[in-house]
């Protein structure tokens, strides 16, 4: 199986509640190892760019709004079948739907409170890291 980057954003109600801890184990847990890490707080801006695939979406506005509530902790993770396998880590999108053992089921507090976001493809993986990490931030 292939070794492969992915991006992940831990979510400012996983800062407020001081869990990233516990995020940060349920990936390492799984396999998957942190190569590059920096806490921020996203600015409108950069978190409307981000999020811009879904601007016409009817919540873009609550999750910009959301996104830039608090600090957030950005990260390159590494790992055969990096990007399904975060997926898979994370659970549904909605914790109510999660499966059991999921950071979303074990951690989130809600659709938009969902503690965590991970690339969804190949395409947008090495597009999202270039958007927070030069390359000689990333340290394999
Ligand atoms: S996904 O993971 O992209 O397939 O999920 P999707 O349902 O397309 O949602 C895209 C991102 O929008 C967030 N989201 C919401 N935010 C606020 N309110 C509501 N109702 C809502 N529904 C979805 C969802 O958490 C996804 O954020 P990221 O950061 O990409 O995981």
């Amino acid at each position: 199986m292939a070794i492969e980057r992915t991006f992940s954003i831990i979510k400012p109600d996983a800062t407020r509640r001081n869990i990233t801890g516990k995020v940060l184990t349920l990936i390492e847990d799984a396999g998957l190892r942190v190569i590059a890490q920096k806490r921020l707080h996203l600015t409108k801006e950069q978190a409307e760019g981000f999020y811009a695939v879904h601007k016409e979406r009817p919540f873009f506005g609550e999750l910009v709004s959301f996104m830039t509530s608090g600090p957030v902790v950005v990260q390159v993770l590494e790992g055969e079948n990096a990007i399904a396998k975060y997926r898979e880590v994370m659970g549904a999108t909605n914790p109510a739907n999660a499966a059991p053992g999921t950071i979303r089921k074990e951690l989130a507090e809600s659709i938009e409170a969902n503690t965590v976001h991970g690339s969804d493809s190949p395409e947008t993986a090495p597009q999202e890291i270039a958007y927070f990490f030069k390359d000689e931030e990333i340290v394999g």
